[in-house]
């Protein structure tokens, strides 16, 4: 592997037979209009085999000039338009974007960094974010009425997010209100507060914010537990389980405690004694990215390096972040390495685009995926300076494409949400 590639380059190379190296599929090597006009999913990618909601937003057809540019034409096309913009314009991009996407973001970061960001720049009308749909619908909710969203490409979205929809989170909490009732304990604790991962649909975080919950990052997760345990008696975590039970864990909750919903089956598929003994009920959501991490992977990379340091996002299985010697957010991920004053080796076990530019980044480090299959997130992978090119020129001709609106009903309580994750303090 060469270091410095990108790891759409890694990818190309792979697929013309000249990389000693394999990708999950062949298909990446295409610009993403190949497979958004085909049958709906979330195209190749870790995330290929999920199951993809029939309401999912579509990507409509990309002009024939941005499908046939090149890369360094497209590349000056967005520099061109971007300056046209100034400061009317500012890109958000998320640390598992492409290389050739990064390269233009005005702010590189993670989801939390990112949704702060949004709320930082009264002065942009536009803020064109380079990450995935909810990342969009968030900035939408905090930036004001005036400024404008962009997702380049509408097709993506996040499977996991997509785990959890708004029916079958109502149905889950009227089961819940069932068995624990409505009143606060003498402490005034509420029975259960809703907690959505920052990677869930507007209208999970409006009824978060509609029943005294709150929005956590990954990077904040642990913070937002104690949060809500301030204020109630147990958590509804949706809609990833492993960074719920992953952080849960970290609190000294035990697994016992722990009861997985699973969607829509009675009571989750959980008896009312295992609901009555919960501390933190888990959606049964995942990350397909994060679950290709294993255990086999990190004991090659212990037996290959000895003194490997295996950093792992605790959105991977909690045998994986056991396995690991750290585990934290991508931003945790990204300090680790950077605090590291001696050469060390780093097996890292987060998404491929961001483990490369560290590589890229940190030559003085030996640093690896510990997935040795080029398979990026799906659904980042989507946005593809094509796309990135036509928005902005759009935005040049004074035409706004891609808006993403969040609809006024479900903001003021999806706002109500985020802003208790954003004043939520470590304790
Ligand atoms: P963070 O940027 O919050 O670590 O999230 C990782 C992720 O999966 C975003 O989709
Ligand atoms: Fe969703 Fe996982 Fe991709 Fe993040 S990495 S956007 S959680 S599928």
């Amino acid at each position: 592997m060469n270091p410095t590639a990108s790891v759409n380059e890694r990818i190309q190379l792979i697929v013309k037979g000249r990389a000693n190296e394999s990708t999950c599929s062949p298909a990446l090597a295409e610009g993403p209009w190949a497979f958004d006009q085909g049958p709906l999913g979330y195209g190749p990618g870790a995330s290929s085999q999920d199951e993809i909601p029939l309401s999912t937003p579509r990507q409509g057809s990309l002009p024939k000039e941005y499908r046939d540019a090149t890369e360094a034409d497209l590349h000056e096309r967005i520099i061109a338009a971007k300056k046209t913009l100034g400061e009317r314009l500012v890109i958000l991009g998320h640390f598992y974007q492409r290389e050739e996407i990064v390269q233009h973001a005005d702010y590189l970061g993670d989801s939390f960094q990112l949704a702060r960001a949004a709320t930082e720049h009264p002065e942009a009308d536009y803020i064109v974010f380079c990450g995935v749909h909810f990342m969009a619908e968030t900035a939408d909710i905090l930036s004001s009425d005036q400024q404008k969203v962009i997702l380049p490409n509408l097709a993506a979205g996040c499977s996991m997010a997509d785990m959890a929809d708004i029916d079958s989170v109502e149905q889950c909490w009227e089961q819940l209100e069932e068995i624990y009732g409505t009143e606060p304990d003498a402490a005034g604790r509420q029975p259960v507060i809703p907690v959505t991962y920052m990677n869930s649909s507007a209208a999970l975080k409006a009824f978060c914010g509609e029943h005294g919950g709150i929005v956590c990052t990954s990077s904040n997760a642990s913070t937002v537990l104690k949060w809500a345990f301030e204020r109630g008696q147990r958590v509804l975590f949706f809609p990833d389980q492993h960074l719920g039970r992953n952080t849960a864990k970290q609190l000294g909750i035990p697994l016992e405690q722990m009861p997985l919903w699973a969607g829509r089956r009675p009571l989750g598929g959980n008896t009312e004694a295992d609901l009555q003994e919960a501390k933190v009920i888990l959606w049964n959501g995942f990350c397909s990215v994060h679950k290709r991490f294993t255990v086999g992977q990190i004991e090659k990379a212990r037996a290959d390096y000895p003194d490997v340091r295996v950093i792992v996002h605790p959105e991977c299985p909690m045998d994986v972040v056991d396995a690991a010697d750290e585990f934290g957010s991508t931003d945790y991920i990204r300090k680790a390495v950077e605090a590291a004053t001696e050469p060390t080796t780093f097996a890292i076990g987060t998404e491929i685009n961001m483990v490369q530019r560290l590589a890229a980044q940190h030559p003085q480090h030996n640093i690896f995926c510990l997935d040795p299959v080029v398979c990026p997130c799906s659904t980042m992978y989507r946005i593809h300076p094509g796309y990135l090119a036509w928005v902005l020129e759009n935005l040049v001709a004074g035409k706004v494409v891609n808006q993403i609106i969040v609809p006024e009903t479900v903001q003021s309580n999806a706002k109500i949400a985020l802003e208790r994750m954003l004043a939520a303090q470590p304790s």
